[in-house]
């Protein structure tokens, strides 16, 4: 009731906002008529005209103000352009198909390109021609010069779009660019150069990221700013899309992998758990058919653990007693008093996998068996304890201790790897099916996105994952990663002064539109009335029924030539299909992942009569259909849907690929109990007992209404959890975001900076008074230590300060800072005047960058490790969030110092040239120099600069100085725990990682 009375408002605040556009549409079409006796000329003057007269404007605030006025007449001038397209039947090329210009915006087009410019969503039904909606808004703002943004879902679109609306803005004298995933950076600055710039958002993202987070001078950024950008299939994108982060990783600097050793072994093992679950699975099939439920149902439960996968329990699972028998048993062992019972459970497996936390373990046996001599093996020693043993030896000099230590350090770390690479590789082995979650392409693991299909050449799975599945695949095993930057898509998108989007499918996100990215939605109503029958779900009980129903009605429409489109969740299920209809000797046409070379043409065949198309869901976006002869008689486009998708919107999406324009067109859904969906979350429960009353036999299905609502409400509760999930990804991303606004804008404050010594100064100003206070205790009641100041000054400067020439403890800490500050500067202006100075300028850039970089990434490392340690403290009754966003804002308050610190330490190591710096060297007291002369060159400077010599030896000057005696006094705080890699496994023996553990950021 509720929800039909909001309905109620909501729909009438939607049409009295869409009403109140009409007149402007009115307006727009008058102006239009004004226009057709211009001459092509005349028309695109305008354009330049316009655009001098923004340019004149300097306020991009005032700058929108004149947009507003001059709407009706822009929008006008697009229409009359597309008007004269159509009448010349202007022909060219897209994606290498030929095309015909035949479109004049519809008034609800019109509609539609006013909500866009007001930064809203515009909903408008599949098919409804939202590519030409987005030329009157895209035209209007990249008058501004600034640059207009079009953002789809893949390159494919991206392209498509760029040379098929290219035509009009060409015509209309504006430029238009295309960024796709191969161009090198050169190319990408042109395109972004354009006045308007198609592309996907993965693209625009990753771009950012380099260009903020990577380039090291303006040349090197290919982005121009962030004005005006539409997002298309703006729910793909800002919904979907959204839990993963853009991520760019480079090769991490160490890697120590043994999977390739391990992969035997592991192989073996795997075998034998699935002979040892199979056998189980028989045992408890004759407990079934002893009628011992329950014992059958114990017996499942452990080859669920053990092999989730196991055919013989996907089929158990259909049965809806002995899945009651199953689900019944593993919430018994789920309760607490029963932890031990479980523990016992799962010791009589190799190992256990679980396939919703994606996680593997070995138990005794399995480490047995992987070991023999020494399952201990694959137990971290308890490393505290050995080390406080061999403290207390007293045996032991000094030194043995040490080199002891170091031994059992490098046992520990060798364990380390060794469990990780195993649970890696079981999981590799378990989880991870090639043709599903992954391909082999130039023997590479090539991942595929789990909702569109798309192979995503470049990612990889982190922490060793992708080492094991190359392993696993006998391919080339690749170093293992780091990330260097991320951000997530919606925190890009944030950057964009004006946002605007659109998709047919946004209503049912409406909320999270408003409440996250506070962008409206407004529903523009259809040109025509559609015309697309729904049919039921066809629900069967297993997938091999499920697929011949499917086959069975394919056939029957492809005997009456009508067009097929059918759509599948994997590349897998393509295959399978494909397979089947082969030996149905029906042709077809797959569209998935590994052939989308030839994704434009197979769409534009898809139509023509008797065509059968089987696609991954991929198509089921954006990809337009059209009607070959004779098909609007049969019906139009059949849809068929082979799987019900997690999320409603994509289901519609598919849906939507039929019946456009007007056209009619048909779409059914096929169901079955084996499908993801259905087992994961809960719908089969509900229909097993439905299905129980009806009495379904085999290769019988179900069809009614009520059903399709019980598959919705399982898509409700995933859509729930995705929900929760983002919105959690997006709180934890917002600290980080702040965090890095602030590095990048540094960044880019460096980079473009023309007097790079008013930065460098600057740090001098902030670090030396910080680092001078530490020492003499400013703010605490502490003896001040000179002798630690002494040493940290003579160790990064080339002061050459003595007790008696400082004289520190005659001043106050302020006025030893400011003593400090200018002799720094003194130093550092001789050793810069022996340098060239626009090499001078390049090098301070680099020092400061170099310090942003490596601290930046290091941070981004740590602050991973925070994120995964808060949840832990999430069972404290300590809120996460709250815990990362406190620890967060330390860390960072301290990564800025530690800039800062890294810059002053580098300032007299780093030299654009050799010669200049002897020179300096030269210049210095006597009894600085002794016979240290620079060492050899190291890689960690500028490449572009001849031969740069970081001078590692300013700290032995500085040693062998005055200053040396007392020098030794302040060494710094020696390491008291062993050095253990933060993803491995913590020492303490809890069994979670290091960082997760003792290791985690405190
Ligand atoms: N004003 C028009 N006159 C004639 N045909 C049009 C017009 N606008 C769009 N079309 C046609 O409608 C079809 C669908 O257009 P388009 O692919 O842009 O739809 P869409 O709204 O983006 O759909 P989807 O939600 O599936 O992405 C195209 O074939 C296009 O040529
Ligand atoms: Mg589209």
């Amino acid at each position: 009731m509720v929800s039909w009375i909001l309905k109620k408002i909501l729909g009438s605040k939607n049409q009295r906002e869409i009403k109140r556009l009409m007149p402007i549409a009115r307006q727009i079409n008058e102006l239009d008529e004004q226009f057709k006796p211009l001459s092509d000329d005349d028309l695109r003057a305008k354009t330049a005209e316009w655009k001098t007269q923004l340019a004149a404007i300097p306020e991009l605030p005032d700058q929108w103000k004149k947009l507003d006025e001059i709407l009706p007449e822009a929008f006008a001038v697009v229409k009359n352009a597309a008007r004269r397209l159509t009448e010349r039947q202007h022909t060219f090329e897209v994606c290498d198909q030929p095309m015909t210009w035949n479109m004049v915006h519809f008034d609800v087009q019109l509609v539609g390109g006013v909500v866009l410019h007001r930064a809203r969503i515009a909903e408008m039904a599949t098919g409804e021609g939202k590519t030409l909606v987005a030329t009157l808004p895209l035209y209007l703002n990249a008058l501004t010069g600034r640059g207009a943004h079009l953002v789809t879902v893949n390159d494919y679109l991206a392209r498509r779009d760029a040379e098929w609306m290219g035509e009009l803005y060409k015509f209309l004298g504006l430029t238009v660019g295309c960024i796709q995933h191969d161009q090198p950076p050169d190319v990408r600055r042109e395109q972004y150069a354009c006045d308007i710039t198609y592309g996907t958002n993965s693209e625009f993202g990753f771009d950012y990221l380099r260009d903020n987070g990577m380039a090291t001078t303006r040349e090197q950024q290919v982005q121009r700013g962030y004005n005006y950008a539409i997002v298309d299939e703006v729910d793909s994108i800002l919904i979907d899309e959204a839990r993963t982060p853009l991520i760019i990783s480079g090769p991490a600097t160490v890697s120590t992998h043994q999977y390739d050793k391990w992969k035997p072994l592991v192989e073996q093992l795997v075998r034998k758990q699935n002979m040892l679950c199979n056998r189980l699975a028989s045992e408890a099939k004759e407990a079934f058919d002893k009628n011992d439920i329950e014992a059958g149902g114990l017996l499942m439960f452990k080859v669920k653990l053990g092999q989730p996968r196991n055919k013989q329990l996907l089929r158990m699972m259909e049965d809806p007693e002995k899945r009651r028998a199953i689900d019944k048993a593993e919430l018994s062992f789920y309760q607490d008093t029963r932890k031990e019972e479980l523990f016992a459970l799962k010791e009589e497996l190799f190992f256990t996998i679980d396939e919703k936390s994606n996680e593997a373990d070995l138990s005794e046996q399995g480490r047995t068996f992987l070991n023999p001599d020494d399952p201990d093996a694959f137990v971290l020693p308890d490393l505290i304890s050995e080390f406080t043993e061999i403290d207390l030896n007293p045996a032991l000099s000094n030194e043995e201790k040490e080199q002891a230590k170091t031994e059992r350090q490098q046992i520990c770390d060798a364990q380390a790897e060794r469990i990780h690479n195993i649970s890696q590789l079981l999981r590799a082995y378990c989880l991870f099916e090639k043709d599903v979650q992954y391909v082999i392409e130039e023997n590479k693991v090539v991942i595929v996105d789990e909702y569109t299909g798309r192979k995503m050449p470049g990612r990889r799975w982190s922490d060793g994952l992708h080492q094991a599945v190359e392993a696993k695949e006998g391919v080339q095993i690749d170093r293992e990663t780091q990330t260097l930057a991320t951000i997530t898509i919606q925190n890009y998108f944030r950057l964009y002064h004006k946002l605007a989007g659109m998709t047919g499918t946004a209503e049912t996100e409406a909320a999270e539109f408003h409440d996250i990215y506070t962008l409206d939605v407004n529903v523009v109503p259809t040109n025509r009335p559609v015309r697309r029958a729904d049919y039921n779900d066809r629900i069967y009980k297993t997938r091999r029924e499920k697929y011949n129903a499917v086959i069975n009605e394919i056939k029957e429409s492809h005997t009456k030539a009508q067009p097929v489109l059918v759509g599948t969740v994997s590349v897998e299920a393509s295959e399978l299909l494909s397979r089947m209809l082969k030996r149905e000797k029906i042709p077809h046409n797959v569209l998935n992942a590994k052939f989308h070379m030839q994704e434009a043409e197979i769409v534009a065949r898809a139509g023509q009569p008797g065509t059968v198309t089987i696609s991954t869901n991929m198509a089921g976006r954006g990809t337009d259909i059209k009607l070959g002869p004779g098909v609007t008689e049969k019906g139009g486009l059949m849809v068929i849907g082979t799987e019900r998708h997690e999320s409603r919107r994509i289901d519609r999406q598919l849906r939507g690929r039929c019946a456009r324009q007007g056209d009619p067109g048909s779409s059914r859904f096929y169901v079955s109990f084996e499908d993801d969906l259905m087992r994961n979350f809960g719908a089969a429960d509900r229909m097993t007992k439905i299905m129980e009353r009806f009495g379904l036999e085999e290769g019988q299905e179900l069809e009614h209404p009520w059903l399709n609502k019980s598959v919705e409400t399982a898509q409700k509760r995933v859509e729930q959890r995705n929900y929760l999930a983002r919105k959690r990804t997006l709180d934890f991303d917002d600290v980080m975001n702040n965090q890095r606004e602030v590095v990048y804008t540094y960044r880019n404050d460096t980079i473009d900076s023309e007097e790079p010594r008013k930065l460098i100064y600057e740090v001098i100003d902030e670090a030396v008074p910080a680092r001078v206070k530490e020492y003499l205790g400013a703010e605490r009641d502490e003896e001040p230590n000179y002798t630690g100041l002494m040493h940290w000054v003579n160790t990064t400067f080339p002061l050459g300060l003595t007790t008696e020439k400082a004289q520190f403890e005659t001043r106050t800490a302020d006025e030893n800072a400011q003593f400090l500050i200018e002799k720094i500067k003194d130093a550092y202006e001789r050793k810069s005047s022996h340098e060239e100075p626009t090499a001078v300028k390049s090098l301070e850039r680099y020092i400061i960058l170099n310090a942003i970089d490596r601290l930046w990434q290091e941070h981004l490392y740590a602050m991973d490790a925070l994120r995964e340690g808060v949840y832990l403290r999430g069972y404290a009754q300590k809120d996460p969030l709250i815990e990362y966003k406190t620890e967060a804002y330390e860390m960072f308050v301290e990564l800025m110092a530690n800039i800062k610190n890294e810059v002053l330490h580098n300032l007299f190591r780093s030299t654009s040239n050799l010669q200049a710096f002897e020179n300096f060297l030269a210049t210095l007291p006597q009894f600085l120099l002794r016979e240290h002369a620079p060492i050899a060159p190291t890689a960690n400077a500028p490449s572009r600069m001849r031969e740069p010599q970081p001078v590692g030896a300013m700290a032995a000057i500085a040693e062998n100085g005055d200053g040396a005696s007392e020098v030794k006094l302040d060494l710094p705080v020696r390491r008291a725990m062993p050095k253990v890699g933060r993803n491995e496994p913590c020492p303490c023996g809890s069994g979670k990682k290091y960082k997760n553990c003792c290791g985690r950021v405190a």
